[in-house]
């Protein structure tokens, strides 16, 4: 299965900042957030890995992340030039996907809790169709949103609708099967000019083959784009770090996978030297993490 962050955009919410440094590069708490999204991927168990950026954060981008074997990851970066719509990743990603399944996570993206293993499992699992993540929100007009039945399949999925029919907010982390790249090639542009994902899930309902995972209460899930919501995520993220617990760690979910050994991790503390997030490393050396993305992981 092939990965793919998306972490374009114009960042407009947070401008000037962005002018000079793109979103996905901005820290919450310890760490830069495309962290959150990779160490989800790694906690899927997903290693090859496609970071879409744009022209001017693409050497920013490397410098950080590099080629991944640091957590025994592959790390390969294309470019987005501009904003076209998230389902524009699937014409980029094209060859890098090629003839596997795959899963896309919007950069700006951070899930974290208990039984988030699972579901990211049971969605990998999955050989065909679509799974997407439902959380319920109280302002379902910000967002993708999915109307479920009693039965819990999908019914209705429509991107910020005027008037939502349910409060079940569609998150931005994606599974699909290898014909998603042929629905977005399909897409035309939306009444705003994207390529819009909720289209391709769209696509996907029509099929009978949209498969809707509830996020319940347990699983934390920020989507970061304002300044307060970034100040909301970075002080949830402390109040983790001093209970002791691993989030957007990478290196938690690669030692947790195997990719990584504990001289790969001594080696990352010793860079990291001083930092929050190196003195977290330094306590992982001792502690085996029993999940890194549930709240069970303890860096102490
Ligand atoms: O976070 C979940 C929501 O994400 C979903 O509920 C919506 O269905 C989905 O459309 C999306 O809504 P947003 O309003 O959050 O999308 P936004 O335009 O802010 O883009 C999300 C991230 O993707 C952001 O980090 C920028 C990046 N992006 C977006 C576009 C449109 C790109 O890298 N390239 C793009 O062309």
């Amino acid at each position: 299965m092939r990965g793919i962050v998306l972490a374009g955009g114009l960042g407009t919410r947070l401008m000037p900042t962005t002018l000079a440094v793109g979103k996905q590069l901005l820290p919450i708490y310890d760490k830069p957030t495309i962290y959150y999204p990779l160490s989800t991927l790694a906690c899927a168990g997903v290693r090859d890995i496609l970071f879409i950026t744009r022209a001017e954060d693409r050497a920013a981008t490397e410098r950080l992340l590099g080629n991944g074997s640091q957590w025994g990851m592959r790390i390969e970066y294309a470019l987005q030039h501009e904003p076209r719509g998230i389902a524009d990743a699937f014409l980029i990603a094209r060859n890098f996907v090629g003839g596997e399944r795959c899963v896309l996570i919007l950069g700006d993206n951070i899930f974290h809790g208990e039984g988030m293993t699972a579901l990211l499992r049971s969605a990998r699992e999955r050989k065909e169709g679509a799974t997407v993540f439902a959380r319920r929100v109280p302002d379902p007009e910000r967002y993708g949103v999915v109307s479920i039945a009693p039965t819990g399949h999908a019914t209705r999925i429509e991107e910020k609708p005027a008037a939502p029919q349910s409060d079940w907010a569609v998150t931005g982390l994606y599974f699909y099967d290898n014909a998603v790249l042929d629905i977005a090639a399909g897409l035309a542009p939306s009444a705003r000019g994207e390529l819009e994902i909720t289209d391709v899930n769209a696509a996907y309902l029509e099929r009978g083959q949209l498969c809707v995972e509830r996020m319940e209460s347990g699983i934390h899930w920020f989507d970061v784009g304002t300044n307060d919501s970034f100040l909301d995520a970075s002080i949830w993220v402390r109040d983790c770090a001093r209970r002791g617990e691993c989030v957007g760690v990478v290196e938690a979910a690669a030692l947790q996978q195997g990719w990584i050994g504990e001289s790969e991790l001594r080696a990352a503390a010793r860079r990291l030297g001083k930092s929050g997030y190196g003195a977290a490393l330094a306590r992982l050396i001792s502690a085996a993490p029993d999940s890194p993305c549930g709240a069970g992981a303890r860096s102490a």
